[in-house]
């Protein structure tokens, strides 16, 4: 088991009051393994992944939870250790937009090095032939490295930000959104290139994506998130195949490459509003299959299946 994360939570102080952004979420992914975090914008993907790498918001008011990285208690670590033990070199990220983010200002390849000169004390000539191996496996000619950022396209800078996160070779690498501001063609190279880095580096991956289809591309296990939990985990097949979760079912429903005969449906109702959240399930203002029960009590959690799990009363031993 790469990582096991046990009931994390992490909320927010805002003006309205305190955000469940994170509520309660547990999973698990093995060794090389790639699992799809998917669900609708406002879900609370981001701020997952942000728990996970220790990168805290300033208002956040609650972080609690078990996080286990080959073995090892993450939250016991104090900042300083996490720092110089976990971030880049055990988990890297490659944030919402990064590529975005890149300074306009210095030559990416100099970017790219600078945790390798910082944090690794390399000399830099070392770094910089490092970097150009990297640079190499992820599709980029060396010239690139002399380039600034405005002059390269899109997939280049996306494959910059990848290469970044892939320098320490990290066993654990959380992509959030990669694709998601790409072209389509573009789109399905960076893809390509994911699954083949995750078959040559044995490297697990949290892939981040609001298009379940797109995961299913890549995942191995998928996890699906509504209003700050995670409704239902299982293998890519058992989730695509047979959903459980009548959320995950209109999630497929609405995405019209994997049900291509009919037309793609509209999950009617908005996501919930974590400051206040529904009684019960969360889910239960908009679901098609709701009962009485699910406005008065928080659903169980099923496993209908071995490797499925799933939250909710339809597959509850005490499903009233
Ligand atoms: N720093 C923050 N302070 C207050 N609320 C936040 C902050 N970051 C995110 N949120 C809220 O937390 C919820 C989850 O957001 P986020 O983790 O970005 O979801 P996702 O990545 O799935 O779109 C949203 O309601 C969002 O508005
Ligand atoms: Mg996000």
């Amino acid at each position: 088991m790469v990582l096991k994360i046990e009931e994390l939570h992490l909320h927010y102080v805002t003006m309205r009051g305190m955000l469940k952004a994170v509520d309660g979420i547990s999973l698990e992914i093995g060794s090389g393994e790639a699992l799809g975090l998917v669900g609708e914008s406002g879900c609370g993907k981001t701020s997952m992944s942000l728990g996970i790498t220790r990168l805290l918001p300033s208002n956040v008011s609650e972080y609690k939870g078990s996080i286990e990285l080959e073995g090892r208690e993450l939250m016991k670590l104090s900042k300083e250790e996490f720092r110089s033990d976990i971030n880049w070199k055990k988990i890297s990220m490659v944030f919402q937009g990064a590529m975005n983010s890149l300074n306009p200002v210095i030559r990416v390849g100099i970017q790219v090095a600078e945790p390798l000169v910082v944090h690794e004390k390399m000399r830099k000539q070392e770094a910089k032939e490092r970097v150009l191996e990297i640079f190499e496996r992820v599709g980029l000619p060396p010239e690139t490295f002399d380039r600034y950022a405005h002059e390269l396209s899109g997939g280049m800078k996306q494959r910059v930000v990848i290469a970044m996160a892939l320098l320490l070779n990290p066993p654990l690498i959380i992509l959030d959104e990669p694709t998601s501001a790409l072209d389509v063609s573009i789109q399905a190279q960076v893809m390509n290139l994911l699954k083949q880095l995750k078959k040559e580096r044995n490297m697990a991956m949290i892939f981040i994506t609001h298009d379940i289809a797109l995961s299913s591309d890549i995942s191995d296990k998928m996890a699906v998130m509504y209003g700050g939990r995670i409704v239902e985990f299982g293998t890519s097949e058992q989730v695509i195949n047979d959903p459980r979760h009548p959320y995950t079912q209109k999630l497929l429903a609405s995405t019209p490459l994997l049900r291509s005969y009919n037309e793609p449906e509209f999950i009617p109702g908005a996501p919930p509003d974590l400051v206040s959240p529904p009684t019960g399930c969360n889910y239960h203002p908009r679901c098609h299959m709701v009962m009485d029960v699910c406005s008065r009590k928080d659903p169980p959690t099923a496993y209908p299946e071995e490797g499925q799990r799933v939250e909710c009363w339809l597959y509850g031993e005490e499903n009233e």
